[in-house]
């Protein structure tokens, strides 16, 4: 959610309302923090991209002991005690937001991307704009328990069964193959590399940890698993990771693709990440220029892109369940999904 225009105490009531269904911590802190307007104050005074309420609980959580569950000590808190030691540690708390970002990698995006890469039938060359740590990069890297209509669908990687499994609730045919990933890029415009064995590899694990919202223990937990498999995959190559901005950084991966990937599919992939950008508008300008050499695949929220919202509609737009992104294909809508990879289901009006 933008957080840039609207008053504090209406975005944290708003995000309670449309993202917390399934983090009734969150969603008590964040009406918590509505109600009280010293707090509002200070978070208004901040940039708008550090006003989440994931971004601020996430830096008071760092400050607490990690359980071995993944969870926080801070998530005991009742919604009075947090508001409470938000103001006390506000120092401290806003020193965090300034140095630090909302990275959530979630791994179980790939169950939203695969089953349209898988559909490609050939070799792949994956772009992802946005890649974070890159644990969404390595899709083929992951196992898949897609449970349809028809039963549940297993998908394994070339070398066997991963130790992460994404689970998900799919919509329609999954795919019983993972494309091959011949070639890998990432742009961000601060790459992290989880690799357990240095210490800024732990120091920003133990960040990717933080964002992770209480009650999601199992996805913190897979998050290191994750991690040592991307840092597997990095040693292995080709993977390619650029620092810098995603819109001045893509026309010159997708040219290196082409020549090192000769053959292979070139796909460009991202969650949750063009809604950080001042003009959406201006990547899908870029995208419609590079058309006829790569294949777009996007998931975000349904009003992030304005030619994919266009073309989904009003009607549609709110019909949608709660929180839901859209994944688009070429800018043209396919099916919703939750954004953190549990499930997809199709448009509203499709099924
Ligand atoms: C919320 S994270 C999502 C990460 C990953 N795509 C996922 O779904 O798990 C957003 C990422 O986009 C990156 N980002 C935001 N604006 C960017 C830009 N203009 N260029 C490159 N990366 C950007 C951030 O640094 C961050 O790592």
């Amino acid at each position: 959610m933008d957080m840039t225009f609207t008053p504090v105490p209406e975005s944290y009531r708003r995000f309670a309302e449309t993202e917390c269904q399934d983090a009734p911590v969150y969603a008590a802190w964040t009406r918590a923090v509505a109600g009280n307007a010293e707090l509002c104050e200070r978070i208004a005074r901040l940039p708008g991209p550090k006003r989440q309420p994931n971004l601020i609980f996430a830096a008071a959580r760092i400050r607490t002991p990690e359980r071995p569950d993944g969870s926080f000590e801070l998530d005991s808190l009742s919604p009075e005690a947090l508001v409470q030691r938000l103001l006390e540690t506000w120092d401290a708390i806003e020193h965090t937001l300034l140095t630090r970002a909302n990275q959530t990698n979630e791994p179980a995006r790939s169950s939203i991307h695969m089953p349209l890469m898988a559909e490609l039938d050939r070799p792949i060359a994956l772009i992802e704009v946005g890649c974070s740590a890159g644990l969404t990069t390595i899709p083929d890297r992951y196992s898949y328990r897609f449970r349809t209509a028809r039963g549940t669908t297993t998908a394994d990687p070339a070398d066997g069964p991963s130790p992460v499994v994404l689970d998900c609730d799919a919509d329609d045919d999954a795919p019983e193959h993972l494309p091959e990933i011949v070639w890998r890029g990432g742009i961000d415009l601060n790459p992290l590399d989880l690799d357990p064995s240095t210490p800024r590899g732990r120091d920003d694990l133990a960040w990717m940890k933080a964002l992770v919202w209480p009650g999601h223990e199992h996805r913190a937990q897979r998050l290191e698993k994750a991690a040592r498999l991307a840092t597997e995959q990095r040693a292995r190559g080709p993977w390619t990771t650029v620092t810098g901005d995603l819109l001045a950084e893509l026309p010159r991966l997708v040219e290196q693709a082409e020549r090192e990937a000769l053959g292979a599919a070139i796909v460009v992939i991202h969650t949750a990440v063009i809604v950080y950008l001042p003009d959406p508008a201006e990547f899908e300008a870029l995208m419609a220029g590079l058309r006829d050499r790569v294949e777009w695949l996007s998931c975000e929220g349904p009003s992030v892109l304005p030619g994919v919202a266009s073309r989904l509609g009003e009607r549609a737009q709110a019909a949608l369940e709660p929180g839901a992104f859209i994944l688009a294909r070429n800018g043209h809508p396919v099916k919703q999904a939750q954004s953190w990879g549990y499930w997809t289901r199709p448009l509203p009006g499709e099924s």
